[in-house]
Formats: structure tokens, C-alpha cells, sequence
């Protein structure tokens, strides 16, 4: 399993592309509360039609603040995988360390974007918002996985940031939306990309180690760990109607309750597990790792996609 890219090439984009947290959120930023954070396309809020739009964009607030949550909520296992794959390379290849240690750094300083944009959101929002908070728990079970799943997992996720802006913000009505919230997902997925190509150097590298039984192994580890993030997804899905109802000052009805939780729940669904089920470059890069990966992708998608 051979890949088209160098980790020098990779050196080369990243140190290109960098940006500091300071050029995305300099001092004073504000947050602009009259305009939606997230697009529709993403979240799914238009459709739940007890909402009023005053109601629908408080949502849409707090689902941008819960998706900030979730990617520093995922990297924290990110930056140790990278630490790993530096260490393992530490006596015999320096570009790859280098390569290696800028994506952990990069990921270090995605979470202080996104915690510093999580500061930024609850000074300034009415109402308390409730997010996941046991990152550190959650990478420890993550990490305990086969290496290859784990990579799987992390290839999959650093493609989707291509998609939530691709898809979200160059579509018609993209010019309504926040243009800060819609700067921090470009910036977030051109690291991403470069981290997705490491992913995939590091990938087909132990899949060549670890043969067949290890390839296949991997993919089971890696169905686990997409179904604890679906239940992580359902937790801040079941978090977010309890801010719904904080922010809007009224309790909502239990099957209004129950309507928020499963649509919000399916957006997460969407962004975090389905479109990268669904994403063509993850498609055909994890059908080179064995005959059967196609198969093993359409049967979590029959578990995860609404309609696959
Ligand atoms: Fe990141
Ligand atoms: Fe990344």
C-alpha cells in the first residue's frame, strides 16, 4: 500500500497554510448573535416546526457551540495518536517526526481555537449551554483501540471538516451565515488536509504490518468506536433541548423535547459519522486495505446513515 504523498510535501502545505488562533479570534472578537452559525443543510433546525425563528436561531447557536465542543472533544485523542507516531519514528525518519509533531501541534492548537471560541460563546450567551466534558476519558478508550482503527476513525473525521465547509458554506444562502463561524471551518479543514494525508502515509504503513487478520480486526475496533460516538452525539443532542429550554425561558413539551433531541441528534449523526461514511476519498482510500472493506463501510452505513 503505497500513497501519493511525502510527509516533506506535507511539511511544505502545513507550514503554508498555518495561522495563528490570534488572526482567527483576535482580541475583542464578539460574537454575531443576529445570524444563524451553522447552515441548515448541516443542522436540520428548519424542519422542526414548533420553532419559531427567534427559537430556531438560539438552537442553531447552540449547535454551533456543541460542534466547537465536539472537535476539541475528539482531538484531545488526536494529539496523543500523533505523539505516538512521532515517537515511533524518532530514531530513523526526522521528516516524518517533524510531519509528525507539526500535525500534533496543529490539533493542540485547533482544541485552544475552539476552547477560546467556547469562552467567547458563554460570556456573551443568556443562558447556560451543557457540552461534553470527559475528553480526557473518552481519548483513553480511543487510544486502547487497534492503532489502524484508531487512524480510520481520525482519516474519516479530518475529511469531514472538508465537507462541513465545502458543502455548508459555498451553497446558496451561505452569504446569511456567520462569516466568523464560516472562517474557523475553512481554517480548521486546510490543517485537516494535511492531517488526512499523514493519516493515510501512517495508515497503509501498519496495515502493511499488520496483515489481513490485523486489517480485519481493525475494522471491528473501528465499528466500536463509532457507535460510543454515536452515544456521545446522543448525550450533547439530549444536552442541547435542556439549553433549548433554558434559552428560550419555557419548559418544552415532552414530545417537543423528544422532536429536538432526535433531530439534533441526527445532525451529529450526519456531520461526525455519516458523511464520512459517505465520503468518497474515505471510500476508496479504505478499499485498498482489504477485499472486503467496501462491504464492511456499507454495513456501518446501513447502522449510522438514515436511508443507506
Ligand atoms: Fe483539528
Ligand atoms: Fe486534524
Amino acid at each position: 500500500l503505497i500513497t501519493r504523498f511525502s510527509y516533506a510535501q506535507i511539511i511544505e502545505n502545513s507550514e503554508r497554510v498555518a495561522w495563528k488562533i490570534g488572526d482567527l479570534l483576535p482580541e475583542g472578537t464578539r460574537l454575531e448573535w443576529s445570524r444563524p452559525f451553522l447552515p441548515d443543510s448541516l443542522t436540520g433546525i428548519g424542519a422542526i416546526a414548533f420553532l419559531n425563528p427567534a427559537e430556531k436561531l438560539l438552537l442553531n447557536h447552540i449547535t454551533g457551540h456543541a460542534y466547537t465542543n465536539l472537535f476539541a472533544f475528539v482531538e484531545e485523542y488526536i494529539i496523543g495518536m500523533a505523539m505516538q507516531h512521532a515517537e515511533a519514528e524518532l530514531f530513523s525518519d526526522h521528516t516524518a517526526v517533524r510531519a509528525l509533531l507539526r500535525f500534533a501541534e496543529e490539533e493542540v492548537k485547533h482544541q485552544q481555537l475552539f476552547q477560546r471560541y467556547g469562552e467567547l460563546f458563554r460570556r456573551d450567551f443568556p443562558t447556560p449551554c451543557g457540552v461534553l466534558g470527559n475528553a480526557g476519558d473518552v481519548a483513553g478508550v480511543i487510544l486502547s483501540k487497534s492503532c489502524i482503527a484508531v487512524l480510520l476513525v481520525t482519516l474519516h473525521l479530518e475529511l469531514v471538516t472538508q465537507q462541513h465547509y465545502i458543502e455548508a458554506y459555498r451553497t446558496t444562502g451561505a452569504d446569511d451565515l456567520d462569516p466568523l463561524f464560516a472562517t474557523l471551518l475553512l481554517h480548521h479543514w486546510q490543517e485537516e488536509a494535511q492531517h488526512a494525508k499523514l493519516d493515510l502515509i501512517e495508515l497503509y504503513k501498519y496495515a502493511d504490518l499488520a496483515g489481513d487478520d490485523g486489517v480485519a480486526r481493525a475494522f471491528d475496533d473501528y465499528a466500536d468506536i463509532l457507535a460510543s460516538l454515536d452515544d456521545l452525539l446522543r448525550q450533547q443532542a439530549e444536552m442541547d433541548a435542556r439549553s433549548l429550554s433554558a434559552a428560550i425561558g419555557r419548559d418544552l413539551a415532552a414530545a417537543e423535547s423528544d422532536a429536538v433531541i432526535r433531530s439534533q441528534w441526527q445532525a451529529y449523526k450526519w456531520m461526525f459519522i455519516g458523511m464520512g461514511l459517505t465520503n468518497q476519498s474515505f471510500i476508496e482510500y479504505v478499499a485498498e486495505l482489504a477485499v472486503d472493506a467496501t462491504e464492511r463501510l456499507l454495513a456501518l452505513r446501513a447502522v449510522h446513515v438514515t436511508g443507506a
